[in-house]
């Protein structure tokens, strides 16, 4: 049992039409039934979701984020694109960024550092994730990967108050595999030691499912979850906080 506070991020990805939103009822009331200062749901839905969430969502505790943002703090000439003040002004309040599916896109570290900057000046809170993918945790590069990604993506940055770091092994992703837990307790012991401020928030990713919480909850250094699949169903999502306390 933790008393932890820990966080429990919703990734929904490409995923979810205004629909799909009927079914967070049943973790609406859940989370009205929980002492507030125990644990922070934040749902981050396809832009599109966004504002209705946010409507949904306002007289619970539970918070909206997005899944990405331009690096341009001004309005420009872009189209397709969406800055972090137009999330903010849907109602978002966190932004995931670099995240490997992105840049698996092309996203890379200089740009991710700008987003980083854009967002947390625009009033964002950002998740942003690091981690390394099969090949280099298979030539032993892990810790010099997820230095590579903190050093650069964070460059400039001093104050990371606004900042939570997710771990998230690209490997793991949607893959139902977890890295061993004794590498996982030493690679989040890295990443806190990278910032000598024992107060950064170091959630993990990767395939966090109802079984494999048992066994993932026991590290106390880590303070949460970002759940792609698994989060998409209200029953899971649930259960797997569930099982995080009990
Ligand atoms: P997954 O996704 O839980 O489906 O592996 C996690 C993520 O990509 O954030």
């Amino acid at each position: 049992m933790t008393n932890k506070y820990m966080y429990f991020i919703a990734n929904w990805k490409m995923f979810g039409t205004l629909k799909t939103l009927n079914s967070l009822k049943k973790v609406i009331s859940f989370s009205n039934n929980l002492k507030k200062n125990k644990l922070r749901i934040i749902y981050c839905p396809p832009t599109t979701l966004i504002r209705p969430l946010f409507k949904k969502l306002k007289k619970s505790s539970i918070e909206v984020g997005a899944q990405n943002c331009h690096e341009s703090k001004k309005f420009a000439s872009l189209t397709g694109q969406i800055n972090a003040s137009m999330l903010k002004d849907v109602g978002a309040k966190y932004v995931i960024l670099g995240h490997s599916e992105n840049r698996q896109n092309g996203e890379h570290n200089e740009l991710i550092n700008q987003k980083i900057k854009t967002a947390l000046k625009s009033g964002l809170k950002v998740i942003f994730c690091i981690g390394e993918t099969l090949k280099e945790k298979n030539k032993n590069q892990t810790y010099r990967i997820l230095n590579h990604q903190i050093n650069n993506c964070l460059k400039g940055i001093k104050n990371f108050s606004k900042i939570i770091i997710a771990y998230e092994p690209v490997w793991a992703i949607g893959t139902g595999k977890i890295p061993k837990l004794e590498d996982l307790k030493k690679n989040i012991f890295f990443v806190k030691k990278k910032f000598k401020n024992k107060s950064i928030k170091v959630l993990y990713g990767g395939s966090v499912n109802t079984k494999n919480i048992k066994d993932l909850k026991k590290i106390s250094t880590i303070n949460g979850f970002l759940i792609g699949g698994d989060s998409r169903d209200p029953k899971k999502f649930i259960d797997i906080i569930k099982k995080t306390y009990n």
